[in-house]
Parts: C-alpha cells; structure tokens; sequence
C-alpha cells in the first residue's frame, strides 16, 4: 500500500526538441556553451543538499548501462550511496552494493516496495522507463531541465505514452548556462 508521503519524481535533461540522447545513446550535447544573464548560477554546495534529498533512485537497463561506460571513463557514479534499482531482464554486472535490480510489474514494486521505503523516489530514465511510469500512473511529478540546443532526432524523452496527462505547472527555474528547469506536478 502506498505512503501518502512518497512522491515519484521523473527527473530528465533534454533538448529543446525533446531528445535525452541522440539515436546512438550519446549525450556529449548536454554542455552548452550558452549564457543567459538573468539566470542563476547553480550552487554546488545547493545542489549537494538537495541531492542529499532524494532517498532512491530507479532507472532503466540502457541508462545503467551508459552510467556504468561514464564509469569506467573515469567519469564518476552520479548516484552516491543511494540505493539504486536498475529494470532489467537480464544479467546486468553489478558494480557496487547498493545497485539492485528488478524485472516485471513496474506499479507493484512501486506502490508494495518503494513508496512504503522512500519518500523520495527518483526516476531518472530513460525515455522508455519514464514512459511506463507515466502510462501506469505512478509518477507525481516530472522534472524537465530544457537545454539550449536542437539536435534534431534521438531518443525522446517520453518513449511511448498512449494518451494525453494532464500537469500542473508548480516551478520555473532558469540558469546562467541557458538551462531551464521545469517542474510539473501530475495531475491525477
Ligand atoms: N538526458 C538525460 O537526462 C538522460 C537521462 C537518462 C538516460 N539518458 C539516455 O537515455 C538513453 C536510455 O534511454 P532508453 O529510453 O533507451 O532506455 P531506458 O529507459 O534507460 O531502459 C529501457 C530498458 O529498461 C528495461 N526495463 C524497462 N522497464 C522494465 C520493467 N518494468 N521491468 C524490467 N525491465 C524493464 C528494458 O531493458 P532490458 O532489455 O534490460 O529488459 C528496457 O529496454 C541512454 O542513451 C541514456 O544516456 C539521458
């Protein structure tokens, strides 16, 4: 049974055109080389709080799987300590202990295991994932951090969505770096 207090969050970078990557899975346009003078500087020791914030993350094989190649670049683990829940129906290396993995009905590992764990559940892709989350209705917002480019085709950031989901508007961030980040709350 889900907590009232647990909130699923879909947290995503794209395009202005809505792409997470490019068809071959890169993400190298994420740096921008804009300014926006109006915009806030992003504040790490802001950001490292509000990272501290969330409780979980959840994320689909092929992201895994590019989180684990920016690893073994030497690029770092973007996910801390947190617990970790990679969707998967296969073998997938398990690098560090706070990784898990889970396959099958997305709304009962949801609502029977994370929600009653975690406050804060976050989802942070791919396109594929953030879709199923949406479709089965178990995500209470979306977090959209638009950048300052076109790419013109890749992987979107909504895979597949069946019909239309009503939002509300709750925030509206700009940046410095030409980033904007929209937060919509999901109207049920
Ligand atoms: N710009 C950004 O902020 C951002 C964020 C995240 C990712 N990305 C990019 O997005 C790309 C990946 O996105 P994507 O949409 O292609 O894939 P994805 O959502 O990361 O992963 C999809 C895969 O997850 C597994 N899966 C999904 N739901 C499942 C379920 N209920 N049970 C078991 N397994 C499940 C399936 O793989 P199996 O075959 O393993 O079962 C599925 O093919 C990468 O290139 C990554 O770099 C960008």
């Amino acid at each position: 049974m889900a907590t009232t207090e647990s909130r699923v969050t879909i947290h995503m970078a794209a395009s202005l055109d809505g792409f997470i990557a490019r068809k071959d899975g890169s993400v190298d346009w994420l740096e921008t080389s804009d300014e926006f003078a109006g915009g806030d500087t992003m504040d790490p020791v802001v950001v490292e709080a509000f990272l501290k914030t969330i409780d979980c993350y959840v994320m689909g094989s092929r992201t895994y799987e590019t989180a684990l190649n920016f690893e073994a670049k030497g690029l770092g683990w973007a996910y801390g300590e947190k617990p970790t829940f990679i969707l998967t129906h296969r073998q997938l290396p398990r690098t560090r202990a706070n990784v898990e993995f889970h396959s099958g009905d997305l709304a009962s590992f949801v609502n029977g295991r994370l929600r009653p764990a975690f406050r804060n559940i976050w989802f942070v892709g791919g396109g594929v994932v953030a879709a199923e989350c949406l479709r089965l209705g178990l995500a209470d917002e979306v977090c959209y951090s638009i950048l300052p480019i076109l790419i013109g085709h890749g992987i979107p950031f909504f895979e597949r969505l069946d019909g239309d989901i009503a939002l509300h508007l709750a925030e509206v961030k700009a940046y410095k770096s030409g980033m904007v980040e929209l937060r919509y709350e999901v109207r049920k």
